[in-house]
């Protein structure tokens, strides 16, 4: 086979419902997007509800299988809105229909978007001491999540306490706390 020093660029100004039918089978090694945001940016680019983004969405992904290659990879970057202070389950739900079409899910990654808070992405190290436990969190992963989410004086319950780590560190962070 020749090998181009050149790489090529198709560029088509059209949707990709219509148009990608018209491309080979199994002629793909990665696809890799950002698909349009459930109703978030509805004035740049019009939006699709968060309750039938899985409708809208799999029929596209049905005919990225059918492009990609067996050895090939979807790479899709979305994370679900909320909606009255719950994550839309779409995400899941795209996954879960997605795996019932043939795909495998193999990764999450976490785009690290630096300076927003609060941070998704915990960078904690592991503590080796021995608390005479196999599981013992590190102090510092409860210590987070204590402060992100309760002030000092409110309560906090760990029904699985093991060696007690999370009522040390509420303690220490002067929240009350009740642990089994
Ligand atoms: C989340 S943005 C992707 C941004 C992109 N990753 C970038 O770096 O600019 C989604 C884009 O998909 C476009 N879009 C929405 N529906 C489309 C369709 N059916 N076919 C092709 N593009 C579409 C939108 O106009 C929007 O620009």
């Amino acid at each position: 086979m020749e090998i181009s020093l050149y790489s090529n660029t198709c560029l088509i100004n059209a949707d990709c419902n219509k148009y990608m039918q018209y491309m080979p089978d199994q002629s793909i090694d990665l696809i890799i997007t950002s698909s349009p945001y459930a109703d978030q940016r509805e004035k740049t680019y019009g939006g699709i509800s968060p309750d039938k983004y899985v409708e809208w969405f799999i029929p596209i992904t049905k005919e990225f299988k059918r492009i990609l290659k067996p050895s090939g990879t979807f790479i899709l970057n979305i994370k679900e809105k909320a909606i009255n202070g719950e994550r839309h389950t779409y995400v899941l739900e795209l996954i879960l229909n997605m795996r019932m079409n043939g795909w495998l899910w193999t990764e999450e990654f976490i785009w690290h978007k630096k300076k927003v808070y609060p941070d998704n992405v915990l960078y904690l190290a592991t503590e080796c001491s021995n608390r005479n436990h196999s599981a013992s969190f590190p102090e510092t992963l409860p210590e987070w999540l204590i402060k992100l989410f309760t002030d000092p004086g409110d309560w906090v319950v760990d029904p699985f306490l093991g060696s007690g780590t999370i009522c040390a560190v509420a303690r220490k962070l002067k929240r009350n706390s009740v642990g089994y």
